[in-house]
């Protein structure tokens, strides 16, 4: 079953067009990944399929819907979340404080929410009450996208979840977003830890200048030659 599509979009800032209409879709409880080359267009997908940018054409599906035309926040009540590449976090707030911020537009009893946010990061647990800037990169991550799924999402979009971090912490972000996933929320992520993403990823996305270049399953993309050769570090 199809969760998300996007269409044909182009979009860009101001005058400036930096997708030429890309399409992607990511079915319910899959992991999709996108990846290509730095000012591919990647992050400026996120933000067009979140709303924080206008496509002068093409359109986005969510669950059946034509919501090209709604504001992002409309989108986030419908159970689209976001977490961007920076500046995802309030850091002179407490773990706690950062979750419960992250509630903030949901019905639901958030208390509920947090302790299977706990459940999915027990680290966050033990941090509760500490302020979010004393905390490691790592644990920072964390927090964001913890924030993003005190709303419950239906999917959640990930800019890079993985940038600056050690390997070993790499792998337990990634770790947990299989987690996530298997607790039925759908992810879209993009990665520079191409390798890896893909790996654990239903289906993958290469976007070169604003294209898309390649679409197949993740396995199938990491046994491409050429995607191997050109975006994967040979
Ligand atoms: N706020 C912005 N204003 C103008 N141009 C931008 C802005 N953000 C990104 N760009 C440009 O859009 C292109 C794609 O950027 P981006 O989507 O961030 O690429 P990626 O995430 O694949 O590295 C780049 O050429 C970048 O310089
Ligand atoms: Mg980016």
């Amino acid at each position: 079953m199809s969760l998300l599509k996007a269409v044909n979009i182009k979009v860009g800032y101001g005058e400036t067009e930096i997708l030429h209409g890309v399409s992607m879709e990511v079915n319910e409880r899959e992991i999709v990944c996108v990846i290509g080359p730095n000012g591919a267009g990647k992050s400026t997908l996120m933000k067009a399929i979140l709303g924080l940018l206008k496509p002068s054409q093409g359109e986005i599906i969510f669950d059946g819907d034509d919501i090209t035309s709604l504001a992002s926040e409309q989108r986030v009540r419908r159970g689209i979340c976001y977490v961007p590449q920076s500046e995802n976090i309030f850091p002179s707030l407490t773990v706690e404080e950062n979750l419960e911020m992250g509630a903030f537009t949901s019905q639901d009893d958030y208390r509920v929410r947090m302790k299977e946010v706990y459940h999915i990061f027990p680290d966050l647990k033990e941090t509760r009450k500490q302020k979010v800037r004393k905390l490691s990169g790592g644990q920072r991550q964390m927090v964001a996208i913890g924030r993003a799924l005190m709303l419950n999402p239906k999917i959640i979009l990930l800019d890079e979840p993985s940038a600056g971090l050690a390997p070993r912490l790499v792998k337990l972000i990634f770790d947990r977003i299989v987690l996530i996933n298997h607790s039925g929320t759908a992810i879209l992520m993009v990665e520079q830890n191409a390798r890896q993403a893909l790996g654990l990823s239903h289906k993958g996305y290469v976007l070169v200048m604003g294209r898309n270049r390649f679409e197949d399953s993740g396995q199938a993309l990491l046994e491409n030659e050429e995607v191997g050769r050109l975006y994967l570090g040979g």
